[in-house]
């Protein structure tokens, strides 16, 4: 028997994979924010699927609350009421339209949800995988700047992680809120890519990968749109609008399928970038600047101060 845990997995694109992952068999841990929607997506899996659902509070915005959650995962596992993880699905992530706003933490709100709490959450965890375990990240098409999904809400900016997360510029200039969410998923790239560096120096068989779903009217993602902005954006004619401007369109249960196929198929290397796109999901090129290793390793050390890793936290093999 193994375990998945995901964050975001009650809702979205997540319940749609969790719900493929129950349907194989896989025990699942739902990591989220809100203890009464989780319970009711748990509940309902456990009695489709006969597997075992676990639910653990965290919201990956905090970093008191990611390191409880952790603690959770880790002592589940220790008292045998889990299995060892066979993989961990970074997947909660939203958008904040408008001024930048902060987290208990002092942290740019789209920064600290979409990538540092996921951060020190693979921190945390990483040693509770199994041998051959994986790391997915939900990302974005719209993390790279030079496509038609990374210009349409706002182009990704250099990632500087101090700059990002105490004020939400980028040299002295506030970032709008499209360009926060797109900046923090190539964040999430680079941390991929970077992981999958360190994994492989310390010669271990655990992959790490990012995962673009394509675009989804139908989830929460667009919640803080009026309900006719959002209805608009997922009717058919604006879908083939969208379409012939360049975007990548997902769709909510295949996109779903795919990150499931991605948490447990064979076929998917680490250190790759895959995209569910036209009914496929393929590995393609992301931005440029997501395969900058400088970038990439200056992300992670900063990302160690702001989450304040211990070296006691730090796993073995990733130091
Ligand atoms: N939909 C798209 O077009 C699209 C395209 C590319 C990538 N994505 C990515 O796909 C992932 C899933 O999004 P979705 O489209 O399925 O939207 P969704 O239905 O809103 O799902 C997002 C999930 O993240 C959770 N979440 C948000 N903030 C959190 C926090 N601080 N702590 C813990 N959980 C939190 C939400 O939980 P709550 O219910 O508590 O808010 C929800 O379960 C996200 O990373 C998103 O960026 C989506």
């Amino acid at each position: 028997m193994s375990t998945i845990l995901i964050t975001g997995g009650h809702s979205g694109i997540g319940l749609k994979c969790v719900r493929q992952l129950a349907a194989q068999g896989i025990d699942l841990v739902l990591a989220g924010r809100n203890p009464t929607h989780l319970e009711l997506a748990a509940s309902s899996i456990r009695s489709g699927a006969g597997v075992k659902v676990a639910i653990v509070e965290m919201d990956v915005s905090s970093l008191v609350s990611v390191r409880k959650g952790a603690a959770q995962c880790r002592q589940m596992i220790e008292s045998g009421s889990i299995s060892g993880l066979q993989a961990i699905l970074c997947n909660a992530g939203a958008t904040f339209r408008g001024d930048a706003t902060y987290t208990e933490d002092g942290f740019e709100l789209t920064f600290a949800t979409n990538y540092l709490g996921h951060f020190l959450l693979v921190q945390l965890l990483i040693d509770s995988l199994e041998g051959d375990g994986r790391v997915v990240f939900t990302a974005s098409g719209t993390h790279d700047p030079d496509t038609a999904d990374g210009k349409f809400i706002g182009r990704a900016v250099r990632p500087d992680a101090f700059a990002l997360a105490k004020t939400g510029l980028d040299g002295g200039k506030p970032l709008p809120g499209g360009t926060r969410y797109t900046t923090s998923k190539l964040c999430t790239v680079l941390h991929a890519y970077e992981l999958d560096r360190r994994l492989k120096v310390a010669g271990l068989s655990i992959s790490s990968i990012a995962y673009d779903p394509g675009a989804i009217a139908e989830t929460g993602l667009l919640r803080d749109l009026p309900g006719p902005a959002r209805a608009l954006i997922g009717s058919p004619p604006v879908r083939w609008l969208m379409r012939r401007m360049g975007l990548t369109l997902g769709d909510l249960t295949q996109s779903g399928h795919a990150l499931a196929d991605l948490a447990t198929g064979k076929d998917f290397g680490s250190g790759r970038y895959y995209q569910w796109k036209d009914g496929v999901l393929g590995e393609t090129r992301s931005a440029t600047m997501s395969y900058d290793e400088e970038l990439a390793q200056a992300l992670w050390r900063d990302s160690k101060t702001l989450a304040g890793v211990s070296p006691d936290e730090e796993p073995d093999c990733l130091k």
